[in-house]
């Protein structure tokens, strides 16, 4: 376990010293080091995340003149920005929505109290321990990055959308063929997954190994690159190789990619129980009994103030409830599921229950608001 404590920069150094302790003595008994820090925050083969580069970090923020409320907000985004080693997964602070205004990431650096949106400080004590930097005009704390992540443990069980990066290559020896990585992740926890071609030939002839720990064991050794095809590793992770001739791949050339889930604090609705991130601070807007199935009607609206449209309740099956005939639609006006606009941002998405949550309207990043487009950084 992480230990918890609250002052945001100490706390990246801390935890990453208590880690790299960890790494070094299981280092020592000779026990598997994997998962120290879990990918894509960590060390890959290529990318230098590790205790001493994660403590340096701050010294390099992006934010100048730091408060305490702004440095956890500016440490992720000395990454995240369009220059930084997250550069895919860009996060700025112009891009941030404010309610009514503009914006398409969900607000960071806000007051944990914000009446116009029914939000109060979590219930979530370890949420509740990362609101930063109270001061006069916000007693009750900033919400910021780590409010909502845990940006050391990537744990499939709290939800959110599983993420394969693009494969880049890492060892290019000078041949013509391309990797690329794709499928929908389903590992318990993150990994970097190391692909390096061990028998030279086509995307027909050649072999490849590939590992889950940077290399230093492989998986499978001289599996055929499946000559165009998808070649599934693991944990539902794909690649495709493609390039004709005997030279399209060469032996020791490297690609690598993570497959991960997106490093949350606490769940997301669930089936069951759980703590659910979205209704805890707005929970002033809940319109869910407190309690889950306690009450006999979930949906009823109190008649006061502002809430949202009812969460944790089944979307009924098409066709056995008048309104609902056709169910759910795609951007093109085809159904769900069996049409399709190849646009997956734009499904309603339910949880474990079948039931409609917050997450099945709203986006979190990158959530542009027209179902046209497609939600991407
Ligand atoms: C030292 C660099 C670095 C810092 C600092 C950093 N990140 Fe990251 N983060 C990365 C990299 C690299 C990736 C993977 C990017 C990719 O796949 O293209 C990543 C990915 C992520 C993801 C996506 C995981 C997924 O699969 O959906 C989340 C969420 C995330 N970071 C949150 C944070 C938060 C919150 C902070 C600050 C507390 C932070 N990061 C700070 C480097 C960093
Ligand atoms: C840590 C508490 C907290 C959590 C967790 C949280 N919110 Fe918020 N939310 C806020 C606050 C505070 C604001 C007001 C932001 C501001 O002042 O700009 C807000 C604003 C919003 C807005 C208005 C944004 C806009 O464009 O106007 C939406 C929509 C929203 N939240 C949805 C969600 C969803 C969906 C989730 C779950 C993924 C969620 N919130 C989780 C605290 C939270
Ligand atoms: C109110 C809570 C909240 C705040 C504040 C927040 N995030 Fe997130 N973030 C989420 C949730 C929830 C998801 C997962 C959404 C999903 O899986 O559909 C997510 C996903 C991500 C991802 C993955 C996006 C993708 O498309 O794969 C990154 C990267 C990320 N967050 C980084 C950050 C950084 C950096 C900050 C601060 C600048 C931040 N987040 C602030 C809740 C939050
Ligand atoms: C059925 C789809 C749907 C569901 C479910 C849903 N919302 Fe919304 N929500 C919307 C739409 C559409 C808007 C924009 C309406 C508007 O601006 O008048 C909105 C607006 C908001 C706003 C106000 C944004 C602003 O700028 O004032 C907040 C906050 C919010 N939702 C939070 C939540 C939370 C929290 C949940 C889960 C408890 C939730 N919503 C569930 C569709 C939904």
């Amino acid at each position: 376990m992480i230990p918890r404590v609250r002052a945001p920069l100490s706390t990246a150094c801390r935890c990453a010293l208590l880690r790299c302790l960890v790494f070094g003595l299981a280092a020592l008994a000779g026990t598997s080091p994997a998962q120290a820090e879990d990918p894509p925050h960590w060390l890959s083969s290529s990318i230098n995340i590790d205790c001493t580069s994660q403590c340096h970090v701050p010294h390099q923020a992006s934010g100048g003149n730091l408060t305490a409320n702004a440095s956890n907000v500016a440490l992720c985004q000395s990454c995240h920005n369009p220059a930084g080693l997250a550069q895919d997964l860009s996060i700025n602070s112009n891009d941030a929505a404010v309610p009514g205004v503009d914006g398409y990431h969900h607000g960071f650096d806000v007051c944990a109290l914000n009446t116009e949106t029914g939000a109060q400080p979590p219930l979530d004590n370890e949420m509740l321990l990362r609101l930063m930097g109270a001061d006069v005009p916000c007693p009750q704390g900033y919400a910021v990055c780590s409010t909502c992540h845990n940006q050391h443990s990537s744990d499939g069980s709290l939800g959110g959308t599983p993420r394969v990066s693009p494969a880049k290559q890492t060892t290019a020896l000078g041949s013509t063929g391309t990797v690329t990585s794709q499928g929908t992740f389903n590992g318990a926890e993150s990994f970097w997954y190391l692909i390096e071609i061990d028998g030279q030939g086509s995307q027909a002839t050649a072999t490849f190994q590939w590992s889950k720990d940077n290399g230093t064991s492989w998986m499978q050794t001289g599996v055929a690159a499946g000559n165009g095809g998808p070649v599934t590793l693991a944990d539902g992770v794909e690649v495709v190789f493609t390039g004709g001739g005997g030279a399209a791949f060469l032996v020791g050339e490297r690609w690598e990619f993570s497959g991960s889930w997106p490093f949350l604090r606490a769940a997301l609705e669930l089936a069951g129980a759980g703590s659910v991130m979205c209704r805890d601070c707005h929970r002033e807007w809940d319109l869910t009994c407190p309690g889950d199935g306690t009450c006999p009607s979930v949906t009823t609206w109190n008649g006061g103030s502002v809430k949202s449209h009812p969460v944790r309740v089944a979307y009924p099956v098409p066709g056995t409830e008048g309104f609902y005939d056709d169910g759910p639609r795609e951007g093109d006006g085809t159904a769900q599921g069996t049409g399709d606009d190849g646009n997956p941002t734009n499904d309603l998405i339910f949880d474990g229950n079948s039931d409609i949550e917050c997450l099945t309207c709203h986006g979190v990043h990158y959530a542009d608001s027209n179902t046209l487009t497609l939600d991407q950084p």
